[in-house]
C-alpha cells in the first residue's frame, strides 16, 4: 500500500456511558443509559453501566495504551449528566475536572480529541421531567449543555461531532432512548424527536463556529449503503427509497438544510411526518456542518414491499446465534430490507463489506463534495482471552485491514478523508449484547456476569494497528 496522507488521524473510538462506569460517582446524575442497561440486565442478563470498562478510573493507562499504538485521535464522547446531573442548572465541577483531565492527558501524548457532545445518554432527570427527546424543551436545554462544554473546553478540541446517530435512534428509539409507554403506539414520534435532534444539530453547529476558533464540527452518521437485492427494477426503486429514507434524510438536512422530499413524502402518505414549527427549516440551514463523521460496519440490501405489508424497523440480533435477527424493516409501497446472499456476516448478522464503505465514500462525496471521516468501524466478536494473557482476533485484522484498503482507494479517487477511528479502542458495554460481543483493540477483562478488576490486555490487532499506524498506512 502506498502511504496515507501525513496529516490523516489514526485512533479509535468509544463512548461515554459505554465505557466509563462510576454512573453515581463524584456527582454524576444517572442518565437514560443507566436505566436502558439496567433494564437489559434484568431482562437479558447483560453488564449493567454502572461499571462498564471502568475507562473512569483507568483513563491514564488507557491513553498510555493509546500512545502505544501511534494514536493520533481519539474520539469520545462527553456525558451530559456527568456535567450537569440534572441536565442543566447546577454544574458539577468535578465532572468538568474529569474531561479537562482526559484531554489534557491525550494532548500531551499527542492525540488530538474528537468530542462527540451527545451519544445517547440524555440526562434522567429530563425524561421524567418532559420526556426527554420527544419534548421541545430539551432543544433548549441541550443548547445550553453545548454551549458550556464548548466554551469550557473551547481552547483545546478542534473536531467536535454533535449527535450520534440520528437515523440509528429512529430506528431502535426504545434502545437509545427511554420512552415512556404512551408513545410507543405511535411511530410518528420517532421522526419528531429526530426533528429535535435537527435543531439541537444546528444550534451546535453555530456555536462551535461562533465559540471554537478554528474549530469544525460535524454528525455522526451510523451510514449503511443500500443494494438492490435484484437488477428487477422495482428492488432497484426499492433500494433507492431505502437509501433516502435511512440515509438521505439526515444528510440531506445537514448538507441541504432540506428533509429529502421523496423520503418526506412518504412519512405524511403514513401520518408519520414531523411537525415543523416555524422557523424551524431557517435555523436548520443556519447550521453548517464542516465535514461528516461516519459510523461505518455493513451494507444493507432492498427488495419491493407490497402496500400489503405491515410497517416495521429495523431487527435485532440478541443471542449472536447467525439468522436470529427478529425480523426486517419494511415500509409497506416503499421497500422492505432482506439479506443480501453474496455477503458473509458477523454472529449477529452483521454483513460484512469493505467495498460498501468505498462505495459509501465515492457516493457521499459525490453529493455533498465534504471532508469526511470515519468515527466508527468495526466487527463485534465473541474474543477469547487466552491462559498467557493474549487474545488472538485474527478476524479483526482481517476486517479493519480490507476497510483500511477501502478507505485509502477511496482517497486516492480523490475523496477527502480526515480521519480513521475505528470502533473501540477498549471493549465497551454493546448497546445491543452486553459484553458477549466485543469490539475493542484492548481487550478489557470482565464478563456480563462478573466485574472482576477490568484489567486491560492488547489483543493481536492492536499490535497489528500499531503497525499500520506508524507506517501511516503503508504496512498493512
Ligand atoms: C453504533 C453506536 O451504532 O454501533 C455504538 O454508535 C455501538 O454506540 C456500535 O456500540 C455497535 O453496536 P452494538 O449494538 O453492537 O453495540
Amino acid at each position: 500500500m502506498s502511504r496515507f496522507p501525513d496529516d490523516f488521524l489514526w485512533g479509535a473510538s468509544t463512548s461515554a456511558y459505554q465505557c466509563e462506569g462510576a454512573s453515581l460517582e463524584d456527582g454524576k446524575g444517572l442518565s437514560q443509559q443507566d436505566v436502558i442497561n439496567k433494564q437489559n440486565h434484568d431482562i437479558y442478563g447483560f453488564a449493567d453501566a454502572s461499571v462498564a470498562s471502568d475507562h473512569y478510573h483507568h483513563y491514564k493507562e488507557d491513553i498510555k495504551l493509546m500512545k502505544e499504538m501511534g494514536f493520533t485521535a481519539y474520539r469520545f464522547s462527553l456525558s451530559w449528566s456527568r456535567i450537569f446531573p440534572k441536565g442543566r442548572g447546577e454544574v458539577n465541577q468535578k465532572g468538568v475536572a474529569f474531561y479537562h483531565n482526559l484531554i489534557d492527558e491525550l494532548k500531551k501524548n499527542g492525540i488530538e480529541p474528537i468530542v462527540t457532545i451527545y451519544h445517547y445518554d440524555l440526562p434522567l432527570q429530563l425524561v421524567e421531567e418532559y420526556d426527554g427527546w420527544l419534548n421541545r424543551k430539551v432543544v433548549d436545554d441541550f443548547a445550553n449543555y453545548a454551549r458550556f462544554v464548548i466554551n469550557e473546553y473551547k481552547d483545546k478540541v478542534k473536531y467536535w461531532t454533535t449527535i450520534n446517530e440520528q437515523g440509528i435512534i429512529v430506528q431502535y428509539w426504545t434502545k437509545k432512548c427511554l420512552i415512556k409507554d404512551k408513545y410507543l403506539k405511535d411511530d410518528r414520534w420517532r421522526y419528531q424527536l429526530n426533528h429535535y435532534m435537527n435543531l439541537a444539530h444546528a444550534i451546535a453547529c453555530n456555536l462551535v463556529h461562533e465559540i471554537v476558533p478554528g474549530g469544525l464540527v460535524g454528525s455522526a452518521t451510523g451510514y449503511s449503503p443500500v443494494y438492490a437485492h435484484s437488477s428487477k427494477p422495482e428492488d432497484a426503486l426499492a433500494a433507492l427509497h431505502a437509501n433516502e429514507l435511512r440515509n438521505l434524510y439526515y444528510t440531506d438536512i445537514w448538507f441541504k438544510g432540506i428533509y429529502n422530499e421523496n423520503a418526506m413524502a412518504y412519512l405524511k402518505s403514513r401520518g408519520l411526518a414531523p411537525e415543523i414549527a416555524e422557523g424551524d427549516m431557517e435555523l436548520i440551514k443556519s447550521g453548517k456542518s464542516d465535514f461528516l463523521a461516519l459510523n461505518y460496519y455493513r451494507s444493507d440490501c432492498a427488495e419491493y414491499a407490497s402496500n400489503n405489508e405491515n410497517e416495521r424497523f429495523m431487527g435485532v440480533n440478541l443471542t449472536g446465534e447467525k439468522g436470529k435477527t427478529d425480523g426486517e424493516e419494511t415500509h409497506p409501497g416503499f421497500y422492505k430490507m432482506c439479506k443480501n446472499e453474496s455477503l458473509d456476516t458477523t454472529e449477529w448478522d452483521w454483513s460484512i463489506d469493505p467495498i460498501g464503505l468505498e462505495y459509501t465514500l465515492k457516493d457521499l462525496y459525490d453529493r455533498y463534495r465534504i471532508p469526511l471521516m470515519i468515527t466508527e468501524n468495526g466487527i463485534g466478536a465473541r474474543d477469547i482471552l487466552t491462559n498467557d494473557g493474549k487474545i488472538h482476533d485474527q478476524y479483526r485484522i482481517d476486517y479493519m485491514k480490507e476497510h483500511i484498503k477501502a478507505i485509502k482507494r477511496a482517497i486516492d479517487s480523490g475523496v477527502k478523508v480526515l480521519a480513521y477511528c475505528p470502533w473501540s479502542m477498549m471493549d465497551i458495554l454493546s448497546t445491543t449484547n452486553g459484553y458477549s460481543k466485543r469490539y475493542g483493540l484492548i481487550y478489557v477483562d470482565r464478563t456480563d456476569k462478573d466485574i472482576k478488576e477490568c484489567k486491560r490486555y492488547r489483543k493481536d490487532s492492536s499490535y497489528w494497528y500499531e503497525k499500520v499506524i506508524k507506517s501511516k498506512g503503508e504496512e498493512l
